[in-house]
């Protein structure tokens, strides 16, 4: 019997055989169609190709697209679990053809891969056909021989296929399995056709319109071919099941949730064990594509999945939290086609067992409020839309959940209810924001959340997405269209771009659309809306439209690899300095990072030298950085540095890098955890190289360090390294030995600065008063002199040594020089009735200055010119002469 795994292979390398290129799933959100919340067929990741708007190296393609049906257009959720054939996770299995072969090959290519590879016995197969398709009709006829009452005519939209609103679109054929008359059900197209005993397996599509917005249609460039076929029904067939979950891959997931639980896999709890299989893969690979789960979005449907899940684990009377230890029996089955969930499994493991710990610590009261509400209800009533509000906002219960919980007791939910409750929470909310202080015309920002829900950021995982249109706003005036030279905010469903927050600045790029061309010049989040700052270049940009949305990739890059980095930084310093250090603000921008951080004084040049080593090791260490979800408590508990101060929700991104011999996280070794929002490298290696450049203090108490990473770091250690081999050939010697040429020369210059002071002074002192007999004034020996090229300090000693030469008397010395410098001098034995400063100060007004100070043995003043020296010292005589 084989596997799924094996018939997977089967129909790829059967295709691959017939020219198809095997081509790997794309990821289940959709980068290419902003209608789509999940990849919900696998003619997704080729919509482009068919309308001509892209091309490949290939024309024909096989796939076994992962896809997801829950939440938006496509919703299987409720029916999951009590039917035999709904997933919300399945795979499609589908050949194409851009514009190479069409029907007369599709049904072929078809009906070989079913009745010789699969085996399948022909008479049990029959087709529907769009009923004005006469072509199919004949090639039908023709290449598997059908008779004509295996060949229905289908008028109505189950014929006729198309991915959406707009887009490709064309007629259909459906092959059907006759499962034989012991079961109940019509052929397609009867009145109970709904029955199981005709199965749909395979959807040949033959592409050849586009459905254009205004409601009109166009032939497509090239007719082409989309088929899909459910990999679990068709599995169920050539397993002889009737039921997808008794498949071999299913049956291995639904026993492992048996063991997990401690419960028989075919007892009384079978459904829940069939929700579980089918929500683990669910999970599992939205989580694997960078789905975490939020309150909003994309988030919220993986969250609702989660719960869902996890409820149903619940009511198997598990004591534990449970869905992550099916984690590895998902991998043994599915990670080889899917190295993906290999390579997230721990991710995913992490995320199912911190969401479904915090569910747990709800689940259990929000039951009991459940029945309690029930018992209160007339037999058969619905439960009120408060409750079900109650049971949202306060324990947690999606909407769908306490359905799926009432559906056992066959009850219901008054949805309009619940819909006016959340309704009012909302318009709190408003009243709250408006009161806190925000600029009125942050209110249209408000609006567009209030109508649209928050942007969607899908910038995790990538670069470009396509997004539609929901705004663009001049001013604080939503206007329909902006032409070129205009400056607009355009909001979008859902965007690549990081809106500036938590020290990393906003993305720029591009917005284009089918009229015209935006360039991003910054992008802000208020409200949950995210708004790109934008001026338009070319043609006009309209609201309504979709657009095609591309970060900057080199200047994101950058940024990235600063901002990792700066998580490196900070554990470096709490490693080099000590656990005081706490973050308190940091810049993360594509050219330089800047990080302030709680510390009493400047690094020691062997501190930054440390803090640059660790930080450079762990960059060299190349390790993966991982992201995760939890609670600010589980969070802390892991030891995440979080930003002081700051207000966090209900749960927080954890970015976690580096592996340290004792470190954090659940494994002890984790080095770096951080809260975060940001975005970062996938590796620590990307970041390059890293260096310091600048310490400096930012505030009291609080450092700030500026480096640099990647090329930029490079390029400032060969600038160093340049000035120093500039310096080096300056010096005559080498780099190496250019400090202590340095210094040396500088010592050697202080030597000689000293040695032409003393040259000075002498040559000062070496004529006129300071050598000749003093004069002798009022009987006081009297000594003045203005020395040239003597600099004001100079004067006390020359002072000192002009009172010992006389042994009795005054001295007055000018220093005329850029400045003037005054000194005078009385000795001992005179200052009892004669004071040096008085000296100073008349010698000092005759220049133009003013004052002067010191003692009555030594006295200092200055003044601007000294023209009037001889002035000076005139008046000091007269004051002598008393
Ligand atoms: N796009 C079609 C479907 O999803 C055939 O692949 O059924």
């Amino acid at each position: 019997m084989p596997s799924l795994n094996d018939i997977r292979s089967t129909f790829l390398n059967y295709f691959g055989q017939n020219d198809h290129e095997i081509v790997a799933s794309s990821p289940l959100v959709p980068r290419n169609d902003p209608t789509l919340m999940f990849t919900a067929a696998g003619m997704v990741q080729f919509k482009n190709l068919f309308t001509g708007v892209e091309h490949r190296d290939y024309k024909r393609a096989t796939t076994a697209q992962k896809c997801v049906r829950a939440g938006g257009k496509h919703n299987d959720l409720d029916n999951v679990g009590y039917t035999a054939r709904h997933h919300t996770f399945f795979e499609m299995l589908g050949n194409f053809s851009f514009g190479d072969y069409f029907k007369e090959d599709a049904i072929p290519f078809a009906w070989n891969l079913l009745t010789r590879e699969f085996g399948i016995d022909k008479n049990r197969l029959l087709v529907t056909v769009y009923h004005t398709d006469d072509e199919a009709v004949e090639i039908w006829k023709k290449a598997a021989g059908l008779p004509d009452d295996r060949i229905i005519r289908i008028a109505t939209d189950d014929n006729f296929w198309s991915a959406g609103p707009t887009g490709p679109c064309g007629p259909c054929t459906e092959i059907f399995y006759d499962h034989g008359d012991h079961i109940p059900g019509g052929p397609p197209g009867s009145p109970d056709e709904d029955g199981d005993r005709f199965i749909e397996i395979w959807n040949l599509v033959f592409m050849q319109y586009e459905q254009m917005e205004d409601g009109s249609r166009r032939d497509l460039p090239n007719q082409s071919i989309d088929t899909g076929m459910g990999l679990e029904r068709i599995g169920a067939l050539l397993q002889g099941k009737h039921d997808n979950y008794d498949t071999d891959l299913f049956r291995a997931l639904i026993e492992a949730s048996a063991h997990a639980t401690n419960t028989d896999p075919d007892g009384p709890g079978n459904i829940h064990h069939r929700v579980i299989a089918d929500h683990l893969r669910a999970t599992s690979f939205l989580i694997a594509d960078g789905v975490l789960p939020s309150n909003e979005g994309r988030g919220y449907v993986l969250r609702r999945i989660m719960r869902r899940a996890m409820r149903h684990a619940h009511l198997l009377g598990a004591g534990d939290p449970v869905m992550h230890r099916l984690v590895p029996a998902l991998v043994n089955q599915m990670g080889q086609p899917y190295p993906e969930l290999g390579l997230a499994q721990s991710t995913i493991q992490d995320t199912l067992l911190s969401e479904e710990t915090r569910f747990r610590q709800t689940l259990d009261r929000g039951l009991r409020l459940l029945d309690d509400e029930l018992s209160r209800l007339p037999e058969g009533g619905e439960l009120p839309g408060a409750a079900a509000f109650k049971l949202y906002d306060t324990f947690g219960f999606p909407l769908d959940l306490t359905q799926d919980a009432l559906r056992e007791k066959g009850r219901a939910v008054d949805t309009a209810g619940f819909d006016v409750a959340m309704q009012e929470q909302k318009t709190r909310a408003r009243a709250a924001w408006a009161g806190s202080g925000e600029t009125a015309d942050a209110a249209i920002w408000f609006d567009l959340a209030e109508r649209h829900g928050a942007t969607e950021f899908l910038g995790y995982d990538t670069e470009q997405t396509e997004g539609q249109i929901l705004a663009v706003i001049a001013g604080s005036d939503p206007i329909k269209t902006a032409k070129k030279g205009e400056a607009v905010q355009i909001v979008t469903n859902q965007t690549p771009f990081y809106a500036e927050s938590g020290g990393q600045v906003g993305d720029t790029g591009t917005l284009s659309t089918a009229t015209g061309k935006a360039r991003v010049i910054d992008t802000r989040r208020v409200a949950g809306v995210v708004i790109h700052f934008s001026e338009v270049t070319e043609g006009e940009i309209s609201s309504g439209s979709g657009a095609v949305l591309t970060v900057d990739h080199d200047r994101r890059a950058l940024i990235r690899g600063n901002h990792s980095a700066t998580h490196l930084l900070n554990e470096a310093l709490r490693g080099v300095l000590g656990d005081h250090v706490a973050q308190r603000g940091s810049l993360n921008a594509p050219d330089r990072l800047r990080f302030d951080f709680s510390h009493g004084k400047g690094l020691t040049l062997a501190e930054i030298a440390e803090v640059e080593r660790q930080v450079n090791g762990f960059i060299r260490q190349n390790a993966p950085v991982t992201t995760r979800i939890m609670t600010p408590d589980d969070a802390r508990a892991l030891g995440a540095q979080a930003l002081f101060g700051e207000k966090y929700g209900d749960e927080v991104r954890v970015v976690s890098m580096g592996r340290a011999d004792t470190g954090k996280g659940s494994d002890g070794q984790t080095w770096s955890v951080e809260l975060c929002g940001g975005t970062h490298v996938a590796q620590t290696g990307e970041i390059g190289l890293f260096v310091a450049t600048g310490d400096s203090a930012s505030s009291a108490g609080v450092r700030r360090i500026e480096a640099l990473t990647g090329a930029a770091a490079l390029d400032y250690l060969m600038g160093q390294d340049r000035r120093l081999a500039d310096t080096a050939i300056a010096l005559k010697s080498q780099a190496a030995d250019v400090p202590d040429r340095v210094r040396a020369l500088l010592e050697e210059r202080k030597a000689l600065a000293n040695e032409v002071a003393q040259l000075r002074r002498d040559l000062a002192m070496s004529g006129g008063a300071a050598q000749d007999a003093p004069k002798q004034v009022n009987g006081v020996n009297f000594v003045a002199q203005v020395l040239n090229g003597v600099s004001g300090k100079d004067l006390p000693g020359l002072i000192d040594a002009q009172k010992a030469r006389i042994g009795s008397g005054a001295v007055l010395l000018i220093a005329a020089g850029d400045r003037v410098a005054v000194a005078a001098g009385v000795t001992d034995d005179l200052t009892g009735r004669l004071s040096a400063v008085d000296l100073v100060r008349v010698a000092v007004e005759q220049m133009g200055g003013r004052g002067g100070g010191g003692r009555p043995d030594m006295a200092q003043g200055g003044a601007k010119d000294a023209t009037n020296a001889d002035a000076a010292i005139s008046a000091a005589e007269t004051l002598l002469k008393g």
